[in-house]
């Protein structure tokens, strides 16, 4: 069906694209959900250490979402550019969808001590504040 007026939004759009997978856990600036979802406000600090680039992708949200390979760089790299631009690196690259595809078959079978690691990683180079107690 053909309307005429304005172009319809692309719907591959990352905004759009975030809003219609991401947003219901992650909420509309990425602050997350307390005991849900963490914040991706910051979520740039994991492509500063070991694992953590991959990590972003092959997190079960991401790689088992609906999203093609494609669609996930490119909500990934906007995220990152978007709740997290203090926090990016001066030489990131974005995310390709050839390395999203690569990643996101890795299965991540122990999420919670991945992530921990990673985090860890992150404590130990003081990109972030150790966990309050
Ligand atoms: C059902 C709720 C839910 C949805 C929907 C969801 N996520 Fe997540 N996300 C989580 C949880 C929970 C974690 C923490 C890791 C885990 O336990 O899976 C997480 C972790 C992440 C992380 C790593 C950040 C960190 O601090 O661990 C990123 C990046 C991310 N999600 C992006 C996305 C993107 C992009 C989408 C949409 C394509 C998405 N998520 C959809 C719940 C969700």
């Amino acid at each position: 069906m053909l309307t005429s007026g304005a172009p319809p939004v692309r719907a591959e759009q990352p905004a759009q694209l975030y809003m219609l997978n991401c947003w219901g856990c992650h909420r509309p600036n990425g602050e997350g959900i307390p005991g849900t979802a963490p914040p991706l406000q910051g979520a740039a600090d994991f492509l500063k250490v070991k694992g953590g680039r991959q990590y972003l992708i092959e997190v079960p949200g991401v790689a088992q979402s609906a999203l093609n390979d494609e669609q996930v760089a490119e909500v990934m790299n906007w995220i990152l550019q978007t709740f997290s631009k203090e926090q990016l690196p001066r030489d990131f690259k974005p995310y390709s969808g050839d390395e999203v595809k690569q990643l996101r078959a890795v299965r991540m079978l122990e999420i919670t001590k991945t992530r921990n690691a990673v985090v860890a990683e992150m404590v130990a180079a003081k990109i972030r504040p150790a966990a309050k107690p």
